[in-house]
């Protein structure tokens, strides 16, 4: 039978390895899509690079358009990224009746709901495995595996920077500027950062689950998003000191009155399996009503590991692109007339529990008015520990580090009672607060 031609829009770190791994897998790979797979046409603008990973025998074009007209091309994968040329080109390619596959998570996440559509009304198939938590096979355990149930909620360590730097602050009890310049040092950050770090990139991942996970549309405009560039070492040791790592989570979780869609550092109970993924690891924990609590391990970028994703999707495309377009997997795991309008909650309305931190003038009365005013807003406290911390000064300055947690309470309600913590001339710094979950 012929084989499948694939056309790569790009070939940097992960076009490299699709290639590299198809190849290497070849025969296997065959004997499970049921026909070989081929990348005969890439487009890269370095066409002399291109060439040297690819060797003689494919394509080599500086115009991606090229492989999108091109009528042998079965499949085409856009590892370019972004949203500017990268959504035209993808746009293009299903307009050209081609098969899509695709790495790029900032496209699906803001574009998404327009690409599946149009690729929805052309017959053609869209696939993003590697769009979240690179090699783990996350989409296809939401979309797939775990079809059977009703999700409750997905919680996952998906960004291996953020994730490799909170690691070196615990090891290490690095303050965040100093484990951000290890991490760039080691590779393990871009020059510019601010993606990873402060969030968005987790929240691209967050908002591409949830819209799996409860059959809604994409809807990143409305991800509550906070970066770990405001941590300090302190709250790590205090954290430990209570029996909880930190960890920057993208949430997501089914309400009664919406869908919760979150990115944020989280304390994680030093118990569960999730607060010991160190380093670049990823994971993401599933919780159905059927199935309990499941968790995905491994690594969520890289070469060959996201190359691992990207042939998934090329062999069930290989499989799949004869059937009945009704009778393939949806995009987003639900019918596209099927889909909820369940509403992404504002900040606001989402339950949770917290982690405060005030700096306090070491006097009598300041535990009592602090106390005072979480028992006003109903706010229960789990547990309080009074620390000296290294740089106040101690006995000196007469201040102290409080640090409180507290039971479950509405976000709208924590900020209030923060407001009037911070007004009490007895607290002396900005507080510092991180939200709590158990995943239980
Ligand atoms: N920058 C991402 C990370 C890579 O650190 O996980 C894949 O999205």
């Amino acid at each position: 039978m012929k084989s499948i031609q694939v056309g790569l829009l790009g070939i940097g770190t992960v076009g490299s390895g699709v290639f590299n791994v198809l190849q290497r897998n070849r025969e296997e790979i065959t004997r499970r899509a049921g026909r070989d797979i081929e990348v005969t046409m890439v487009a890269d603008l370095d066409t002399a690079r291109a060439q040297g990973i690819v060797g003689p025998g494919v394509k080599v074009v500086n115009d991606a358009r090229a492989v999108i007209a091109n009528p042998d091309i079965d499949i085409v994968i856009e590892l370019i990224g972004g949203y500017g040329i990268a959504k035209a080109l993808v746009m293009e390619a299903i307009a050209a009746g081609k098969h899509v596959v695709t790495a790029n998570k900032a496209l699906l996440a803001v574009h998404g709901t327009e690409i599946f559509e149009a690729a929805h009304r052309k017959g053609v198939m869209v696939a993003f495995e590697a769009a979240v938590a690179g090699g783990i096979p996350i989409i296809k355990a939401l979309r797939e595996g775990l079809t059977a149930n009703r999700i409750q909620w997905i919680a996952g360590i998906i960004n291996g920077t953020t994730n490799f730097i909170l690691s070196e602050m615990r090891d290490k009890g690095l303050d965040f500027a100093v484990a951000l310049k290890d991490a760039q040092r080691l590779g393990y950050a871009e020059a510019d950062p601010t993606f990873d770090i402060e969030g968005v990139d987790a929240a691209h991942k967050a908002t591409i689950m949830s819209a799996i996970a409860f059959g809604i549309p994409v809807q990143f405009d409305k991800a509550y998003i906070e970066g770990i560039t405001k941590l300090g070492a302190q709250d790590i040791r205090y954290a430990e000191q209570l029996g909880y790592r930190i960890k920057l989570l993208g949430i997501t979780k089914k309400t009664a009155k919406g869908v919760e869609l979150r990115v944020h550092p989280s304390l994680v109970p030093a118990k569960r399996l999730i607060a010991n993924v160190e380093g670049a690891m990823n994971a993401v924990m599933v919780q159905g009503d059927a199935v309990g609590t499941t968790l995905y391990y491994g690594k969520g970028a890289g070469s060959e590991p996201t190359a691992s994703a990207v042939i998934a999707d090329l062999v069930d495309i290989t499989r799949l692109h004869t059937a009945d377009a009704a009778q393939r997997v949806p995009h987003l795991a639900f019918q596209p007339d099927s889909m909820s309008d369940a509403p992404i909650l504002p900040m606001d309305e989402v339950v949770t529990s917290y982690y405060l931190r005030m700096r306090v003038a070491d006097e009598a009365g300041v535990l009592a008015k602090v106390t005072g005013i979480l028992a006003s807003s109903g706010i229960s406290i789990d547990a309080v520990l009074q620390r000296e911390a290294d740089d106040v000064g101690g006995a000196e300055t007469h201040q102290t580090d409080l640090i409180i947690l507290t039971h479950d309470t509405r976000e709208g309600t924590m900020n209030s009672a923060l407001a009037q913590m911070q007004a009490l001339p007895t607290v002396v710094a900005p507080i510092t607060r991180i939200r709590k979950e158990e995943l239980a």
